[in-house]
């Protein structure tokens, strides 16, 4: 199963609207015999693209799979067939598909035809490659992580706007493998404003030349200039710039970024409305980095569903930036907290993340189904 899981982490941030899987094949004696994984929506499962290069030495074996095979037909067919056709006796996985048109019907397949089901195996690490996935296909919209990096006191800048960097290499290095993993990368105008950045993943050893999409929400595409490096020749076609329905951004989509034109409500953009675009467009998951205020917003419309929190040992002192805009709480019991935390020192700086919860309010993990195509 690790073999499998680490087949399917190569494809990780690359399979949207589907998740990344990956599949190990074993002969009859238990011999390896190939491995696969999904590479891209549209091409083969992990099943599929394992049973291609086993060429029938898998007869009378074994399939490990992080995620259960599907018994449906979608623009690929039904993985269950092409195990049984294949004379797979036994499937070893590690997370039932939380797909409602899957949902343990695939297991259950291979099951009647005779076929030993054994698991889950490695189920958290399994399910960890599909969070994404898992909240898409039962929301339709994309898991929602934020990222922000503050000194010690709890600001992400100074007076003067100046964030580049607070933190060091190791926690800058971390962000680039988190953007890497994500389908999008979603941030603040004020931040593009002042910061120019390029939001890309810029990795040490590069898995391939995929880069996530990116996307600036703001109530005043004009105040963009065109010079700014997003809406440059090299990234302008993979940013998408979200205003309200009637703005002009007709200087940005002139260079190649795509416009939504989005319902408005007292915060500008809804943001609720951004993220169905953006689960229409077959995004499962969205890296937020910042600013303070469009994250604060999100946190208040108790739409962040994770968070991953960098803190270095310096202080930047009242008058710097706040890390969160104004929350309007009044009492500490509706604070929204983390939960599952886990703390990675990097260098001299810390990680702190996990997932949000909204004490009581209802919310803690999707619960809308809504078949997938
Ligand atoms: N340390 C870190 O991790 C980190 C990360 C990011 C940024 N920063 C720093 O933070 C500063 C910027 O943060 P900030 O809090 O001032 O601003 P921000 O959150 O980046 O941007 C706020 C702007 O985003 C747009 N916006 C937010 N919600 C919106 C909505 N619902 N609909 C439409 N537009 C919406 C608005 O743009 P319009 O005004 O155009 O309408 C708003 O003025 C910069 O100095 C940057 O360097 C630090």
């Amino acid at each position: 199963m690790r073999l499998a899981l680490d087949a399917a982490s190569t494809a990780l941030g690359r399979t949207a609207p589907n998740p990344a899987v990956g599949c190990v094949l074993l002969d009859s004696h238990g011999q390896l015999v190939s491995v696969g994984y999904h590479a891209r929506a549209g091409t083969a499962h992990a099943e599929v693209h394992a049973l291609a290069q086993a060429g029938g030495r898998a007869a009378g074996g074994t399939a490990v799979v992080t995620l259960e095979p599907c018994n449906h037909t979608g623009r690929t067919g039904p993985c269950t067939e092409a195990l049984l056709a294949a004379g797979i006796r036994r499937v070893v996985y590690g997370t039932v598909d939380p797909n409602p048109i899957v949902a343990g019907r695939g297991l259950a397949r291979l099951r009647e035809a005779g076929v030993e089901i054994v698991g889950p195996t490695l189920p958290d690490e399994c399910e960890r490659l599909i969070m994404g996935f898992r909240t898409w296909v039962l929301t339709r919209r994309p898991r929602v992580t934020v990222k922000l990096a503050a000194s010690l006191d709890g600001r992400i800048a100074t007076a003067s706007g100046e964030s580049q960097w607070i933190t060091g290499p190791a926690a800058r290095a971390d962000v680039h493998g988190f953007r890497d993993c994500h389908d999008a990368i979603l941030v603040g105008a004020e931040t593009v404003r002042r910061d120019d950045p390029s939001l890309t993943a810029r990795l040490e050893a590069p898995r391939d030349d995929h880069q996530p999409r990116r996307l600036v929400v703001t109530t005043r595409p004009r105040s963009l200039a065109a010079s700014l490096r997003l809406f440059g020749p090299t990234l302008a076609a993979g940013t998408t710039v979200a205003a309200p329905a009637g703005s002009d951004a007709s200087h940005l989509s002139a260079g190649g970024a795509t416009i939504w034109a989005l319902p408005a409500d007292e915060r500008g953009v809804s943001l609720e409305a951004l993220l169905d675009r953006a689960g229409a467009d077959g995004l499962t998951s969205l890296w937020v980095e910042g600013g303070g205020r469009l994250v604060a917003s999100l946190l208040a419309r108790r739409l962040v569903d994770a968070v991953v929190w960098y803190v270095a040992p310096r202080f930047i002192g009242g008058d710097g930036l706040p890390a969160l805009g104004p929350l309007a709480l009044s009492v500490l019991a509706d604070s929204p907290r983390l939960v599952r935390v886990r703390v990675t020192p990097l260098g001299d700086d810390l990680r702190i993340d996990g997932d949000v919860d909204y004490m009581g309010s209802g919310y803690s993990t999707p619960t809308s189904p809504k078949t997938q195509e």
